[in-house]
């Protein structure tokens, strides 16, 4: 029984899964660059602006907003998790920037100000939701009049080798974990284009739209070490939890992603390809 509709997925991102982007942060800043690029050209943020960043993290894409929105405007990161959001503030004070704030929240439930925010933004944060449609009513209440909703989500598992790859090294080895229902909370939980498009409409957004785009994940280092990193941030680490793995298990799984990734390998970088929906919509004047 949760004794609120997020709280499991308030634990997983603030001990298991939020200790682990933590520890990783400079790679996982890395390999998603290009995704916050994709957000950047989409939205577009005028100096002066004020963002609300939906499952900000350790806050890597609300640094690159208040760069852009500049000394006059404000990035406001909003996440669940108590430890992602300590981190974020120490990486942002570290970078010197004096326009980004982080607060710990809901997005689904939290009373947040009406009418305040010329962007909403969210890189991978919007897929947890125990209820999509409330929580995206509730996000956009915040948005000001005239305003834009860009969010990036992973597009079709299948198009993503960052999760194939080290997925199947480990249900080799451990065999399959029983199916989840591919809409619950989860990072391919808004792969289904036409689903979250009805979702943002019946939130009352308007005009929603989906530009799928194929941006490369770049890794400096070797396919051992983008094999390691995938061996805790993805799904290996779901299915050994879910299979009872071992450390022996998850070790041979490494290796085995290791060598799948060695094709993506050039010259002390590692280069996988993905399909990234970036979602937009507006609220009408
Ligand atoms: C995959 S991580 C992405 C983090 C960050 N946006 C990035 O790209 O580095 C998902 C984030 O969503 C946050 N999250 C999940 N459910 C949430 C909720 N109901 N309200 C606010 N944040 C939530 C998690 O705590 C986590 O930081």
């Amino acid at each position: 029984m949760q004794d609120s509709p997020n709280a499991e997925q308030a634990d997983f991102w603030t001990e298991g899964a939020g200790r682990d982007w933590i520890t990783y942060e400079t790679q996982l800043d890395a390999l998603f660059g290009g995704v916050n690029k994709a957000l950047l050209q989409t939205a577009a943020p005028q100096g002066g602006q004020m963002v609300l960043d939906v499952g900000c993290g350790t806050g890597a894409t609300s640094r690159e907003f208040a760069i852009a929105a500049g000394p006059n405007g404000k990035v406001q990161g909003l996440d669940i998790s108590t430890t992602m959001l300590e981190q974020a503030r120490i990486t942002a004070t570290t970078a010197g920037l004096e326009n980004v704030t982080f607060v710990q929240a809901d997005a689904q439930t939290e009373p947040l100000p009406e009418n305040r925010f010329d962007h909403i933004i969210s890189r991978f944060g919007v897929m947890f939701f125990d209820d999509p449609v409330a929580a995206f009513k509730n996000i956009f209440r915040s948005l000001k009049q005239g305003g834009n909703l860009t969010m990036a989500c992973w597009g079709p598992f299948k198009e993503n080798p960052w999760f194939t790859l080290p997925r199947r090294a480990a249900t080799d080895l451990l065999g399959n974990p029983p199916p989840m229902n591919p809409r619950d909370p989860g990072p391919f939980a808004f792969a289904d284009t036409d689903y979250v498009l009805n979702i943002l409409k019946d939130a009352g957004l308007n005009a929603p739209t989906v530009n799928t785009k194929d941006i490369p994940l770049t890794l400096q280092g070797s396919a051992a070490d983008a094999a390691e990193l995938s061996s805790y941030i993805g799904p290996a680490n779901s299915v050994i939890r879910a299979q009872g793995g071992t450390a022996a298990d998850k070790a041979e799984i490494v290796k085995a992603t290791k060598t799948e990734l060695e094709r993506y390998s050039r010259e002390g970088t590692v280069t996988v390809p993905s399909k990234i929906h970036i979602y937009s919509a507006h609220k009408d004047i």
